[in-house]
């Protein structure tokens, strides 16, 4: 049996006022993959845990299979959780900690033919006799799942399950617990913080930012129409290109995106999406390019809805089947908070600080706060004189365009750019999509 999972405008504060989870609405159906993704601390664990009923759930409802489940026990939910730490019992053999959450459920019955079918299914008929101590990570993890399966449950909830291991044995449970979880049909929810995981694994993904879900969709749909640029910058390896820029239509003129020292034309007749950016004149917007929008080309080589700039090599990131090209185009980047800076810590007072608080600063404060700020800062920390902390380094230059590695380039070439229109994201001061097929339409009263 599989469940039906939902999730109806569900909160939860651990101190009062803070709400680490925020009027939380999801839909799971029976038998889907859904990954939680998002920062460290914006409550992925909290989420899960009030599904397992190991936390409560201060507003909102839990069904499960339609049926309010609220104040239901952990062990009448019928859910198997797999924890980041494994946690397996020390003293016990790989066979008798599969065995044991079956020997509880069922007193007297022999669980060595389930033990058995789930060490098969895994490969770990061999590990069945060693304790946690004589195994790998990987193998311990495998032992972990073990327990989770054998149990039959209707549904998984893992929690990072993935982060104590090697990037190598990560990718390669990673495709059996995709095949592994198909096989079973039990539905899954698999919390992580590492958005190629959440690509590779989820039949959709949910992300979540301060407690509040930003968008959930298939990984295609988030990648292709984050509803916010926080879902844009979260999503996608090298990280997307977020600049500010400037919205110019002239009645008679071209209508321009200007990016500070350069500007991007767009072509007549404008697209519908492009009309619609028409209400942004005189205002502030963020352009965001992937690294896929922008190729290095002669000016002359531009296919149609491809438009020029110009850019200066900054630095050459060798990658081995591609290099990474950082240019400066005299543009000014765009600042996600959570992305920049790692999160506050709620509670610790920073007098000193606050006298030289920015924007950006208070900003940060009110997501530690647990309370999801606007998604994007339009003040530059560098204007400020507040740098974020070294968490995540700034790289150098504006741009990161993807190429091949034959190209000889070196810091200081001045090289031609062509920007494709097709590619473009528009994102509003608030950090919501405008461009392509706008997530609201645009309001015209403010
Ligand atoms: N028992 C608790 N008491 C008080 N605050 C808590 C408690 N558990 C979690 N929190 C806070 O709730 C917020 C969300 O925590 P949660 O563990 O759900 O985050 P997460 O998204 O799982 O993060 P990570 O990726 O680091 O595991 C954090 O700010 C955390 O400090
Ligand atoms: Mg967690």
């Amino acid at each position: 049996m599989t469940r039906a999972i939902s999730l109806h405008d569900v909160s939860k504060a651990y101190t009062r006022g803070a709400r680490v989870v925020d009027r939380l609405s999801l839909d799971i159906t029976p038998g889907e993959f859904l990954v939680l993704l998002g920062p460290s601390g914006c409550g992925k664990s909290t989420v899960l845990r009030m599904i397992a009923g190991l936390e409560e759930i201060d507003e909102g409802e839990l069904l499960l299979d339609g049926e309010y489940a609220n104040d239901l026990p952990p062990s009448g939910r019928d859910m198997a959780m797999v924890f980041q730490n494994f946690a397996l019992y020390p003293n016990m053999t790989s066979r008798a900690n599969i065995g044991f959450p079956l020997r509880i459920e069922a007193p007297g019955t022999d669980p060595t033919p389930r033990v058995d079918a789930t060490a098969r299914m895994l490969g770990i008929e061999d590990l069945l006799d060693r304790l946690p101590g004589q195994l790998s990570g990987g193998e311990r993890q495998r032992v972990a799942m073990g327990r989770a399966i054998a149990r039959h449950p209707s549904a998984f909830l893992m929690d990072e399950p993935l982060s104590n291991l090697d990037a190598k044995l990560r990718t390669h449970l990673r495709a059996e617990i995709s095949q592994l979880t198909k096989e079973l049909g039990v539905t899954t929810i698999y919390v992580t913080h590492d958005q190629a995981e959440a690509m590779s694994l989820g039949d959709r993904v949910a992300v979540l930012r301060g407690g509040v879900l930003q968008q959930v969709d298939s990984p295609r749909v988030v990648y292709a129409l984050p509803s916010n640029v926080f879902v844009a910058a979260f999503i996608g390896t090298p990280r997307i290109n977020l600049l500010r820029g400037l919205v110019r239509a002239p009645l008679d003129g071209a209508m321009t995106i200007s990016l500070g020292k350069q500007f991007l034309r767009l072509p007549e007749p404008l697209s519908l999406d492009h009309q619609l950016l028409r209400v942004q004149q005189g205002r502030e917007v963020i352009v965001g390019l992937r690294s896929e929008a922008v190729r290095i080309a002669k000016h002359s080589a531009a296919r149609p809805g491809e438009v020029p700039i110009t850019g200066l090599v900054e630095h050459v990131e060798f990658q081995g089947h591609e290099i990474l090209v950082h240019f400066n185009t005299g543009s000014r980047p765009a600042v996600v908070p959570e992305l920049e800076a790692p999160r506050p810590r709620p509670g610790r007072p920073a007098r000193r600080r606050r006298r030289e608080a920015s924007v950006l600063t208070r900003l940060r404060e009110r997501t530690g706060a647990g309370r999801s700020g606007p998604v994007v800062a339009l003040d530059d920390p560098r204007d400020a004189g507040a740098r974020p902390p070294a968490a995540e380094p700034r790289l150098p230059g504006d741009l990161i365009v993807r190429t091949t590695p034959d190209l000889a380039l070196r810091h200081g070439m001045q090289v031609p750019l062509l920007v494709d229109l097709a590619h473009l994201f528009v994102f509003d001061q608030h950090g919501d999509r405008i461009c392509p097929h706008p997530a609201h339409l645009p309001d015209l009263g403010e």
